[in-house]
């Protein structure tokens, strides 16, 4: 009988980890309980998961069900379809002119403060064509898909000006539309103040909250809102001001906060009820107590911290071990992580921020996707939930982080259907 087919059934598999289990961003020891399954299999129906667990109980679950294609992955490892919840994928140019003064120790918001960094970007962003933008992220974006990520959030900020902001959160939206991977659009309109307000700042937030809140959400063309707290960039207040309008206007809140200066970006995520808060380098105990009672996730971006030469890192496991959600993402931008590999955040998840290879793959799928508002729909291998799975030229979880700078992707599937092989 037709309707009752198994579109694919994945088998085979050595070490499935399937993330299975709470409902809830994860933390504390729940970081670790990863429900890996030996000897496993996957039976995929309508690009959902029909059933999952030990091969012997999925084949019983599916006996008299006609099966129209296998993939016998031998042994391998399998994994849910990591979650890269934090990325500036769209934007016009590179910067790598940027590591020579990188060498000669110009900080960071240094470069910035001088015109170059994120403003170098936004020029090049706004003289680019969408069509040239489109063909650039779509060539990002596959790189990710290679590399084993099949949901990406998306942030905008190259653009500064409507029309410009409105054009990048366009390609992302083609990009969802067009591209195997899952898109999730932010807006990030207070991403620097745009030279043509230098010394004006309180205007653009202005511009910001006055015009290009509204708009964006009139188009319907992003889900969050995120903001760049920091030192010579926005306030607290300012930030405040603009998430504050942007909760008003239904958007979901994300926040860049205490990344190089403690700043008090952590306390006004929990103070706001943020979905998540980025990079927090610089965040101080009571800004991470804040999150926690509030439920904030922290994306933690240690390609960022590493790319930076900073000799400091995000504090992941006293995060962890006081009970506030980890979440890793690339931070994927031309600036200060011009990286589409979530593998190398593995390894550097690992060894910079001293998390073990199951909190990290915790941190890149199931609270990755709590992080964008998509758990109930993908970060874990379950029954009914979007059938996205990497299975990897490894055999055991320890084995990705471990080997680092290469790729281990061997297949990635994606709403059911072979993307990657
Ligand atoms: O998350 N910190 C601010 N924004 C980006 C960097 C953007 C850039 O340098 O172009 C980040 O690191
Ligand atoms: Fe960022």
């Amino acid at each position: 009988m037709e309707n009752k087919a198994i579109d694919l059934l994945v088998h085979h598999i050595g070490v499935l980890v399937t993330m299975r289990g709470k409902d809830e961003p994860r933390t504390g020891r729940d970081m670790a309980e990863v429900g890996v399954v030996e000897h496993g299999a996957v039976a995929i129906r309508d690009g959902k998961i029909f059933a999952v667990g030990q091969e012997e109980e999925v084949r019983a679950q599916i006996a008299g069900m006609a099966v129209k294609q296998e993939l016998d992955v031998q042994g391998r490892l399998v994994t849910p379809g990591l979650i890269d919840p934090h990325t500036h994928l769209v934007h016009g140019g590179s910067r790598e002119h940027e590591l020579s003064l990188k060498l000669k120790g110009v900080p960071y918001l240094e470069i910035l403060a001088q015109g170059g960094g994120i403003l170098s970007t936004v020029r090049a962003t706004r003289t680019a064509s969408e069509e040239a933008l489109y063909e650039k992220a779509k060539k990002s974006l596959d790189q990710m898909l290679l590399y084993g990520a099949t949901t990406v959030e998306v942030k905008s900020g190259y653009g500064l000006r409507l029309e410009d902001e409105l054009k990048q959160l366009r390609v992302a939206k083609r990009l969802d539309e067009t591209h195997p991977v899952d898109v999730v659009s932010t807006f990030m309109g207070a991403h620097a103040v745009p030279e043509e307000y230098k010394g004006r700042s309180a205007e653009y937030v202005d511009l910001v909250i006055h015009e290009m809140l509204p708009e964006v959400k009139r188009q319907g063309l992003a889900e969050f809102c995120d903001v760049f707290c920091e030192h010579g960039v926005f306030s607290v207040e300012e930030s405040r001001r603009i998430l504050s309008a942007a909760k008003a206007n239904g958007f979901g809140l994300k926040i860049h906060a205490d990344e190089i200066e403690p700043m008090g970006g952590a306390q006004l995520a929990g103070e706001l009820g943020c979905i998540s808060a980025e990079h927090l380098l610089a965040a101080t105990d009571e800004g991470l107590e804040a999150m926690r009672d509030a439920g904030v996730i922290a994306v933690c971006l240690p390609a960022t911290s590493f790319n930076l030469r900073l000799t400091s890192h995000a504090r992941a496991r006293a995060m962890i071990d006081m009970g506030v959600p980890v979440a890793l993402s690339t931070d994927y931008n031309p600036g200060s992580s011009p990286t589409e590999s979530l593998q190398l955040v593995m390894t550097l998840g690992c060894l910079n921020l001293g998390m073990t290879p199951e909190e990290v793959l915790t941190a890149m799928t199931i609270n990755a996707a709590h992080a964008i508002g998509r758990a109930d729909t993908v970060g874990s291998l379950e029954v009914g939930k979007q059938a996205d799975l990497v299975i990897y030229d490894a055999h055991n979880l320890a084995y990705l982080p471990y080997h680092f700078g290469v790729n281990h992707v061997d297949t990635v599937v994606k709403n059911g259907k072979v993307v990657v092989a």
